[in-house]
């Protein structure tokens, strides 16, 4: 059927590596064993990505995982032997939830599990407040850490472009989920994602993908014109950086 909105035509995850999912098996809210994980990196294949660094949940109220949990996972997951030109798993990092105990271990200089050695997946809860980002976003700038927020569209105490505008200004990167463009979280959710987009805020894509069924649903997602301006973008710059 002819449709009056022109849409962006080009394949939206092609080479990009996804720096945020819970593609590890056992040890968060997502993929439940190896089994399910290799599923998943089929998926992962059939939307062209690249490569994969899993981001499992470190959040000491309900995943109390360590650098130790998290190098098990990947090392099971590892004795699955991907066959050549597939989605590769290369690293792993971490999705840090933002609270006392994280800033305790900041202070303390814990090991941390950070993407490419440089950059930091940080969440807050989805009703909290963001008080201690900007403490979180001054230590860890000091040691040379770059801080990406992950979802920021998902954050409900969040509602100006302006709060968003300073924590841009205080040194956080963002990264769009995917999923919100396409209603997963819901309506308001998916406003705020495509205001974010339009703005120009974001700077990373990724799936957040807890499940096949996740990466099934972003086969469906389709931009308008505008807005594939703004992925594309985003995916340039994402390239240079994650390969
Ligand atoms: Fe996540």
């Amino acid at each position: 059927m002819f449709s009056f909105f022109k849409k962006h035509q080009k394949p939206l995850f092609e080479e990009l590596c996804d720096i945020h999912n819970h593609l590890l098996p056992g040890i968060d809210d997502g993929s439940k064993d190896v089994d399910t994980s290799t599923k998943m990196l089929n998926a992962y294949h059939e939307l062209g990505i690249k490569s994969v660094i899993p981001t499992p949940h470190i959040y000491k109220e309900l995943y109390p995982n360590t650098p130790t949990t998290v190098k098990d996972a990947f090392k099971l997951l590892k004795q699955y032997k991907v066959p050549e030109n597939r989605t590769k798993v290369n690293s792993y990092a971490a999705e840090y939830m933002v609270d006392e105990v994280f800033m305790k271990n900041l202070e303390q200089a814990s090991p941390l599990l950070l993407l490419n050695d440089t950059y930091i997946l940080v969440e807050i809860n989805f009703f909290g407040q963001t008080t201690m980002l900007k403490s979180a976003c001054f230590n860890l700038c000091q040691k040379n850490i770059t801080p990406i927020l992950a979802h920021p569209e998902r954050y409900h105490l969040i509602k100006d472009i302006s709060e968003y505008q300073n924590l841009k200004n205080q040194g956080f990167y963002f990264q769009l989920n995917a999923l919100s463009l396409l209603g997963q979280y819901g309506p308001e959710v998916k406003q705020k994602a495509e205001k974010l987009l339009r703005e120009g805020l974001y700077d990373f894509v990724a799936t957040d993908a807890h499940s096949v069924h996740d990466l099934i649903k972003l086969k469906n997602l389709s931009l308008s014109k505008k807005q594939g301006v703004q992925w594309e973008s985003i995916r340039e710059f994402q390239l240079k950086l994650f390969s």
